[in-house]
């Protein structure tokens, strides 16, 4: 420790030409790969080994598998020692979940929480798998002092249903032909179901004028076992298509226990047939029946030319569950069979999930897009850009327990007709000094962004405040509350928009500094940037640091990643601001280029256990 606060304070001061400078002389450079997105996140811990630098690399795997990653470097190794790969990605899991661990971003998020030197790290594209279909619920776990993984929790992962059986009715019929069609369909649509003792289970039944129990519930439920099974079914053959004796037959005894039903599975009928039955009369009845037995029932029907193709489709939609569309298939053949076989799957599979057609709800809600560990009450704060169609929300994590706010808690403030505000592309919280007060940024919002800040009263339901402005400018997707004078009170709320369009046409991107009165931001103008030709993406990364020029005060460092790329004379730039009693000033008193290297750390330490560090990296909106 000591050498290196010497080494700073050398630094600081042979660059003390105007005023307080930070020295970069000095630093040390931690570098990895860009096409990682190395340098995503930063943070620094100490151990019982020292002292270290986390850098979260949530792209690392691309392009295979971006299942993202976190690299320890030592703070006390030589200058351009090489980070290590913690790889944490592949530990994760979920008991009871199908998951999914590629390419979920793992490192995007990376924050510190109450306990001392843990973190917390998020994968918001982190999978689940439920049958044929991959939801997003996102996915964070701590990370201990030791770097490992603690046990990862899910505050949006969905139930996958609950046990389904599911009896497929062939026609066997002499006019079913080629048969080898109606097997390859057969065959896809199993590989598409969730099988399994406990998931799904299936039986197979072909009937003409009769019926043949050829697969019941009891019979081996593995997967493998079924769909071996199902590629040795011959056609049953016959000159009739009793379609509802068979239905009826089906529906009394195929769901009995005996024959393997169980009581408390959602009972499912799959009919595939290519002509009007020898006995429709029966057919209002029986459905009748079936409806009573709560059986929810599909119907597929292969049109022949030949058949009274009215008649045939009236039948079919007899037996279909409502809404029709959704229960009902028409293929032109039995060739054509097969391409029907997963949509029908995934409806199967979607009878207890996500209906089709409605919109999502937290299905891909990618929780963990941000996260912020709140000062004074024990809540942990996570994104979900993706709930509600994109509408986004915040999830509440208190004592390890999760509350995730609903649909109708932001939505007017949102005003979000068209679902991609994003809220809680950034979370955070501030204090006026009694009260806590809780801040989202939905930068997408009626396309201009939004700061929502709220508190939450007795009924769990937010209480709110807005504030947005200029289109397009990405407002609010960047949030940092700054206690100046360290008393506890927080003094100013910056917001960056780091897509701000200037008045030249250039993406020169904006910080917008608020102060807070009870949870009300009033606006106190705007940092000195970047110049208006600049298209620097100012205000993507801004970081509260402990005071750099010895006046007492926190000061600001912020990011613009892409400024001096259109000369060629290197990428990114940072911009230290110095604080002054409650505010900071607008002009800054530095500015660090970083010549030929796109990312750059510049790390500052300064007094024991004080540590910060400024990155400078392009963000880019993972959907
Ligand atoms: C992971 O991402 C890569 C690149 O986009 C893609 O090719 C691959 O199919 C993805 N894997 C999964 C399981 O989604
Ligand atoms: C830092 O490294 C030096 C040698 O490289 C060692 O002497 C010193 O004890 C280390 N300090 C810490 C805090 O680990
Ligand atoms: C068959 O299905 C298609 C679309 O799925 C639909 O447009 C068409 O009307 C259906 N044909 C009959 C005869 O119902
Ligand atoms: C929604 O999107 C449409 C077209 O994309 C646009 O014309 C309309 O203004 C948008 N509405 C809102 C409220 O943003
Ligand atoms: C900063 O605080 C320390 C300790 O409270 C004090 O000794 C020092 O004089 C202060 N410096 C300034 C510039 O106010």
């Amino acid at each position: 420790m000591g050498i290196d606060v010497k080494l700073f304070l050398a630094g600081f001061c042979i660059a003390h030409t105007q005023g307080f400078n930070v020295g970069t002389a000095g630093a040390k450079i931690f570098s990895g790969p860009a096409v990682e997105e190395f340098g995503y996140t930063v943070q620094q811990i100490s151990n019982d080994q020292g002292k270290w630098m986390l850098v979260g690399s949530p792209w690392s795997g691309y392009p295979q598998n971006r299942k993202g990653n976190i690299y320890k470097c030592d703070l006390n190794a030589s200058r351009r020692a090489p980070c290590q790969k913690l790889n944490l990605a592949d530990s994760i899991s979920i008991e009871g979940v199908q998951s999914i661990n590629v390419n979920m971003s793992l490192g995007l998020t990376l924050t510190p929480i109450a306990k001392p030197n843990t973190l917390m790290t998020c994968g918001p594209l982190w999978a689940q798998r439920c049958g044929s279909q991959y939801f997003y619920p996102g996915v964070c776990a701590e990370v201990s002092p030791q770097f490992t993984l603690q046990p990862a929790f899910s505050p949006a992962i969905q139930s996958c249903g609950g046990p389904m059986d599911v009896a497929i009715v062939l026609d066997g019929s002499n006019s079913i032909y080629p048969w080898p069609d109606v097997r390859n369909f057969l065959i896809k649509l199993l590989e598409n179901l969730d099988i399994g003792p406990d998931k799904t289970r299936v039986s197979i039944i072909q009937y003409s004028e009769d019926l043949s129990f050829l697969y019941p519930f009891s019979s081996d439920k593995n997967k493998d076992k079924v769909l071996s099974a199902a590629s040795g079914i011959e056609q049953k053959t016959g000159e009739e298509t009793n379609t509802f004796e068979a239905l009826d037959y089906v529906r009394q005894t195929a769901f009995l226990p005996e024959n393997g039903g169980r009581p408390g599975a959602t009972k499912v009928l799959v009919v595939v047939t290519d002509g009007e039955s020898t006995d429709g009369h029966k057919g209002q009845e029986v459905i009748e029946r079936c409806k009573r037995d709560g059986i929810v029932r599909f119907g597929i029907a292969i049109l022949k030319q030949s058949a009274d193709i009215q008649k045939f489709i009236k039948e079919i939609e007899l037996i279909a569950s409502t809404p029709t569309e959704n229960y009902m298939f028409n293929v032109s053949s039995e060739q054509a069979l097969i391409n029907i076989a997963g949509t029908l799957g995934d409806r199967i599979f979607n009878i207890e999930g996500t209906s089709q057609g409605q919109e999502f709800q937290l299905e891909m809600s990618q929780v963990g897009f941000s996260a912020h560990q709140t000062n004074k009450k024990d809540v942990i704060m996570l994104g979900a850009v993706g709930a509600y169609g994109w509408s986004g929300t915040v999830v509440h994590h208190t004592a390890g327990k999760p509350h995730i706010f609903l649909k109708n808690a932001f939505e007017k403030t949102l005003d979000d007709r068209n679902h991609s505000s994003l809220l809680g592309y950034s979370v955070t919280s501030v204090s006026d000094g009694s009260s806590e007060f809780f801040v989202a940024g939905a930068p997408r919002a009626v396309h201009r962004g939004q700061v929502i800040v709220y508190s939450v009263n007795s009924q769990n339901q937010p209480i709110i405040v807005v504030c947005g402005l200029q289109i397009g400018s990405y407002f609010g997707s960047v949030l940092c509350p700054v206690d100046v004078n360290a008393d506890g009170v927080t003094d100013l709320l910056l917001v960056g928009a780091p897509m701000y369009m200037s008045e030249e046409k250039s993406e020169t991107g904006r910080v917008y500094l608020f102060t807070i009165t009870e949870g009300i931001l009033s606006h106190q103008g705007v940092l000195e940037g970047p110049s208006a030709s600049e298209n620097a993406r100012f205000g993507t990364a801004i970081t509260a640091v402990p005071d750099l020029n010895l006046d007492n005060f926190s000061d600001v460092v912020v990011g613009a990643p892409l400024e001096g790329n259109g000369q060629g004379n290197g990428q990114g730039a940072i911009y230290i601001y110095y604080g002054d009693r409650k505010t900071i000033r607008k002009q800054s008193s530095q500015v660090e280029h970083t010549n030929n290297f796109i990312y750059i750390y510049i790390y500052i330490y300064i007094y024991i256990y004080v540590c910060v560090c400024v990155c400078v990296c392009v963000c880019i909106i993972h959907r």
